[in-house]
C-alpha cells in the first residue's frame, strides 16, 4: 500500500519522524508531505536535520495567514497531491491546522485517514487545536491515542472500538532516541547557564500572547521569578512579534533567544529546574523527563502529565505561578512517572496496527 504522511508545523516533526523511520524500515511505499505551515529555517528545516527525517518529496509552501485561508490554501493544494499520488492511507498528527486541512482533504476524497495522538480533549473550543481535535478524529479511520483519557473520549463520542488503539507517545520515542545526544552537548553553556539551576519559558498560545493584557500580566510575574533563578526564553515568532508590539520590557534575569533546534531545547529541558510553558507538547516531554512543569493553561487536553506526571495547571495567576516554585526551589516536587506505554515504542505500535489494517484490505475476498 502507498502512504501519505502530512507535516506542517513544529509539533508535528517529532511525533511523525520515528513512524516515517518504521515505515521505511518495513518497506512500506511512502510519501512525506510538508504543508510549509512552519516555513523559518529555525522552526521546520532544523528539526528535520537533527531528527533525521527525510527532505519532505512534496513541498505545499503554504505560510501563514488566518485560519481559514491557511486552512483552505493547504486543502487546495493537498487535494492535487492527493490526486496525484493516489495514497491508500493518509497519517497526520497532532492538532494544528495542518492536522485538519489535510483530514478533510482525505476524508472528501474517500482516503482512509489515521490520526496520531487522537482523542485528547481540552473541552475548550476557543483553542483552536481543540476544534482541529474534534473534527480530525471525527474523520479518522484509525486513532492512534497517546494516553488513556484520550481512549475514554474516544469511546464517549462513539467511536467504534476496533478504531482506536491505545500506542503511548510517538512524541517521547523522538525524546527517548535523542536524550543522551542532547545532553553531551552541554547546551546550557551556551546562556552561561548551570544545570539544575534555571527556568525555560515558553509562551505562543494566541488567548496568552495575542491580547497585550494577559501577556503583560506573565511577563510581570516571570520578571519576579527571574529575581530567584535565572529564565531562558526562546521566543516564538507569534510572541516575539507581541512583545515587540506592545513594548513589553523583561527583567535582566531573562535571557530571550530565538526558536532553539531540537536538541538544544531537549537538553535544555532535561537539566531546567523547572519549565514554564503554555504548549502541549512540552507538558508532556517535562513529564517523560521528569522536570517540574507550570502550564501556563486553565485547562489541559493531556490529564496523563498531571495525574502521573510532574505537571501542573497554574492558569496565569500570579499566586499560583509564585507558589509552584517556591515549591519546586524547596524541592518539593513530586518527580512523578511516565504514563503507561510512555517507552519509545509508540511508533512500533502504531505501525503493527498499519499492517495488520493493510494485511486484511488486502485478503482476498471469498
Ligand atoms: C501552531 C499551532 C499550535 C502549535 C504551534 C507550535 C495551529 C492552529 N496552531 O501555532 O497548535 O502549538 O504551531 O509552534 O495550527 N511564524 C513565523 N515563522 C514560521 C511560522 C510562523 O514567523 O515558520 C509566525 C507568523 O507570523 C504567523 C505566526 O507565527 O502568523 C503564527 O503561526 P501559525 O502557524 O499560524 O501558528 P502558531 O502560533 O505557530
Amino acid at each position: 500500500i502507498k502512504i501519505c504522511n502530512v507535516v506542517g508545523a513544529r509539533p508535528n516533526f517529532m511525533k511523525m519522524t520515528p513512524i516515517v523511520h518504521e515505515l521505511e524500515r518495513r518497506g512500506f511505499q511512502q510519501t512525506l508531505v510538508h504543508t510549509g505551515q512552519h516555513y523559518d529555517a529555525r522552526m521546520s528545516d532544523v528539526f528535520f536535520d537533527e531528527l533525521g527525517m527525510p527532505k519532505p518529496d512534496v513541498f505545499l509552501g503554504v505560510g501563514s495567514d488566518s485560519h481559514a485561508k491557511q486552512t483552505a490554501a493547504i486543502m487546495v493544494a493537498f487535494e492535487s497531491t492527493c490526486q496525484e499520488l493516489r495514497p491508500d492511507l493518509v497519517i497526520v498528527s497532532g492538532d494544528v491546522n495542518s492536522t485538519l486541512a489535510a483530514a478533510l482533504v482525505a476524508a472528501k476524497l474517500q482516503i482512509p485517514l489515521a490520526h496520531v495522538e487522537a482523542g485528547l480533549r481540552s473541552f475548550d473550543r476557543a483553542m483552536p487545536e481543540e476544534v482541529n481535535r474534534v473534527v480530525t478524529d471525527r474523520l479518522s479511520d484509525l486513532l492512534f491515542a497517546s494516553e488513556e483519557s484520550g481512549v475514554t473520549h474516544l469511546r464517549h463520542e462513539g467511536v467504534p472500538e476496533k478504531q482506536i488503539h491505545l500506542v503511548g507517545n510517538c512524541m517521547v520515542d523522538s525524546l527517548v532516541k535523542h536524550r543522551d545526544a542532547s545532553l553531551l552537548r552541554s547546551p546550557w553553556k551556551e546562556f552561561n547557564l548551570e544545570p539544575g539551576s534555571y527556568a525555560l519559558l515558553t509562551l505562543h498560545r494566541p488567548s496568552n500572547v495575542d491580547e497585550d493584557g494577559p501577556l503583560r500580566a506573565i511577563m510581570a510575574t516571570v520578571n519576579r521569578v527571574a529575581e530567584r533563578l535565572p529564565v531562558l526564553f526562546p521566543v516564538h515568532p507569534r510572541t516575539r512579534d507581541r512583545l515587540n508590539r506592545g513594548g513589553i520590557v523583561t527583567a535582566p534575569g531573562i535571557r530571550l533567544t530565538d526558536p532553539l533546534p531540537y536538541l538544544t531545547f531537549l537538553g535544555l529541558m532535561a537539566r531546567a529546574k523547572c519549565v514554564l510553558t503554555d504548549s502541549g507538547g512540552i507538558q508532556e516531554e517535562t513529564t517523560a523527563l521528569g522536570v517540574p512543569c507550570l502550564t501556563l493553561r486553565e485547562n489541559t487536553e493531556r490529564p496523563a502529565t498531571i495525574s502521573c506526571g510532574t505537571n501542573r495547571l497554574v492558569g496565569n495567576d500570579p499566586a499560583q505561578i509564585e507558589a509552584g516554585i517556591a515549591e519546586i526551589l524547596a524541592d518539593r516536587w513530586p518527580t512523578g512517572s511516565r504514563p503507561p506505554l510512555w517507552d519509545g515504542r509508540a511508533a512500533v505500535r502504531v505501525v503493527d496496527v498499519i499492517e495488520a489494517w493493510a494485511g486484511k484490505r488486502q485478503a482476498p475476498l471469498l
